[in-house]
């Protein structure tokens, strides 16, 4: 695929402030908590990822231990819910919003109002798309996600010295997010060469973004794309690696593969994944995910506290990109962090020893 440029990561030595509070500060979604600088309305996706639940109470503790009020809301991957809770966010009075959409382009209208109010806006992880109303974005290199993955893919695979062919199946995130085309141009920057050469295989012929995307990231969604795949394409023949952009995306896939017999009777394929959810983790541990790429929330959360704070407090928040996440309306100042490839053989060291789980989270 040509016109895929890696997106290059501005490495800016931090001065990175200590926010993370000793206090265990409760995390009420419903209701707001005490403190005195300001409100601010934290608005996350769903629930129903454990990353989701860790990004929200590690930006709460941080912005309580500054003194803020915060009120978190979970939204549980319902657009319009979303858009209601930022409204009665700004009914409230906050003044500040740390928001990671659930679609991309439906928050113009309260984005605008939040404008109006004189509020910041801070996109969390998650660009914001088709609105001038957004100030700044936190978030990791996701570019370099997707390259992580299918690096990874292609190095186990043994693409450079192995035989091959092998077969290799594409999976990509959410259409409505905007992080799902730069993980899937940063993995295709890696895969389409060796695609080209015929050293990689993908049997159902399925390589467009259009063809390979998982509304809301839905494991069940991925479960029944991969069993339908292998059973139109592998009947007689096997799946050597499968490109997965996310854990909960993970677990359908390999669901669907060992239903029949990967894992097994014949050999798991190299299955990548994003997050480093617990449940995916173990399942690496266990022989059955090969990979994830780890993400520490507890750093997203502190670079979205101090943009935040920056602004409230006459200040500017620190960049490192200030090119890549055009949103349509502008270009959207940004911090990206470094995300880091987790396999069996470096989970102690990337997710233990950094205190992100204990041994006792993995058993
Ligand atoms: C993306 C995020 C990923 C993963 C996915 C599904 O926006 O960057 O890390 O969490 O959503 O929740």
């Amino acid at each position: 695929m040509t016109g895929i440029n890696r997106r290059g990561f501005f490495a800016v030595g931090g001065g990175a402030i200590a926010l993370l509070a000793a206090a265990a500060c409760s995390v009420d979604s419903g209701s707001p908590s005490s403190g005195g600088k300001g409100r601010i309305g934290i608005s996350m996706p769903t629930k129903s990822s454990e990353r989701w639940v860790a990004d929200g109470s590690n930006i709460v503790n941080q912005f309580q231990a500054l003194g803020y009020t915060t009120d978190l809301q979970y939204a549980e991957d319902v657009i319009e819910t979303q858009v209601s809770q930022l409204e009665n966010m700004l009914t409230q009075g906050a003044t500040a919003l740390v928001i990671a959409a659930i679609d991309n382009k439906s928050l113009t209208g309260v984005l605008a109002q939040a404008k109006r109010n004189k509020v910041a806006v801070i996109a969390y992880d998650r660009l914001i798309r088709d609105t001038a109303d957004v100030d700044y974005y936190a978030t990791f290199d996701n570019f370099e996600v997707g390259v992580l993955q299918a690096a990874y893919l292609v190095e186990h695979l043994g693409v450079a010295v192995g035989p091959g062919p092998f077969n290799i199946e594409l999976f990509a995130g959410s259409p409505d997010d905007n992080n799902t085309y730069f993980f899937f141009n940063g993995a295709m920057s890696v895969l389409q060469p060796h695609i080209d050469t015929g050293k990689l295989v993908v049997r159902s012929g399925q390589t467009r973004i259009d063809q390979v995307t998982t509304l809301r990231w839905d494991g069940a969604t991925a479960q029944s794309r991969m069993e339908n795949l292998l059973s139109a394409h592998y009947a007689a023949a096997t799946v050597d690696a499968v490109l997965s952009p996310y854990d909960g995306v993970s677990i359908g896939i390999l669901s669907a593969l060992k239903a029949v017999g990967y894992g097994g009777a014949r050999k798991m394929p190299i299955v990548t994944g994003q997050d480093a959810e617990k449940a995916s983790v173990k399942s690496i541990i266990a022989g059955e995910q090969t990979q994830t790429v780890f993400k520490d929330t507890r750093k997203l959360a502190e670079r979205a506290v101090q943009m935040t704070n920056a602004i409230l407090t006459g200040g500017t928040p620190e960049t490192n990109d200030t090119t890549s996440y055009e949103n349509g309306r502008k270009k959207v100042p940004s911090y990206l962090l470094r995300p880091v490839s987790v396999d069996k053989t470096n989970y102690r060291a990337a997710l233990i020893d950094t205190g992100y789980y204990t041994d006792k989270d993995l058993q």
